[in-house]
């Protein structure tokens, strides 16, 4: 039975690239949702419409657990999802704790993410429960959704918007900065470039793959297949060699991305 993993684009492959790494056996669903990106700047119920429905179709496919690898999408509707389905369904969160838990005296931790991330309960609660000291900054990057979803990756653009985006904040002052939305890690180089080379870049990929291998462990659902993947933009297979090679690019960068 296939692990499926969904998000709003292209931004989940961060995870399945990193799955595909810790559980070379298993066999992927892919789930883009990309007649309805960017997910960010929707209102909450649009976007449980939307997962419920890639929920119900993977489901549908057979799939035996599924990763909302979208930090958006995870605040708008694991809840309801998890109350709906019986099925392990594991989600994203901005990897706020071990960022702070790494805290060095007189330092700060900047979190990206969208601004539905941002102003939802699910980030408001962690933030109470970790940032004792106030440490915590938070801002949203909702243009870097769109860059990703066409492929910019390193043009003048994407480096002028990050620019004005920082321009207010001393980044001297930040030990950390948490990659709070899937999409940021294709942009690695460009934040490592404008950050000191002290300031660590944080997402919860591994940790949320490590989770997914434990709970598939204690219930024995592990398997030794193939490995293969299957890729679905809303709910229609990829299958030309133009959309396959398409893919294939995108795991190449995130493979580059790994060295950050
Ligand atoms: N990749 C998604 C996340 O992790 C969000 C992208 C979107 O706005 O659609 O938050």
């Amino acid at each position: 039975m296939k692990i499926g993993i969904f998000d709003s684009g292209i931004g989940g492959l961060t995870v399945l690239h990193q799955a595909m790494i810790t559980l070379p056996q298993e066999e992927y669903l892919y789930y883009a949702d990309t007649d309805h990106v960017p997910y960010g700047i929707r209102p909450k119920e649009e976007i449980l419409e939307f997962v419920d429905n890639a929920l119900r179709f993977m489901l549908g496919k057979g799939v035996k657990a599924v990763i909302i690898a979208c930090n958006t999408a995870t605040s708008a509707a694991i809840k309801t999802l998890r109350s709906r389905y019986s099925l392990p369904i594991l989600g994203m969160e901005p990897a706020v704790k071990p960022a702070v838990a790494r805290e060095e005296e007189g330092k700060r931790v900047m979190v990206a993410a969208t601004p539905l991330t941002l102003r939802e309960e699910k980030l408001r609660n962690l933030l109470h429960q970790v940032d004792k000291h106030h440490t915590v900054d938070l801002l949203p990057l909702p243009e870097l959704v769109r860059f990703a979803e066409r492929e910019e990756f390193t043009s003048q653009a994407v480096e002028n918007y990050l620019r004005g985006e920082l321009a207010p904040f001393h980044l001297e002052d930040y030990s950390a900065l948490v990659l709070g939305c899937t999409h940021f890690n294709y942009f690695k180089d460009t934040f490592s470039r404008l950050f000191p080379s002290s300031t660590e870049l944080i997402d919860g990929s591994c940790g949320t793959v490590n989770h997914l291998k434990d709970i598939l462990k204690t219930q024995n659902l592990l398997e030794e297949n193939t490995g293969c993947v299957e890729y679905y933009f809303s709910g229609r297979k990829a299958e030309s060699r133009e959309q396959l090679a398409y893919f294939e690019r995108l795991h190449n960068r995130l493979e580059e991305m790994l060295r950050f």
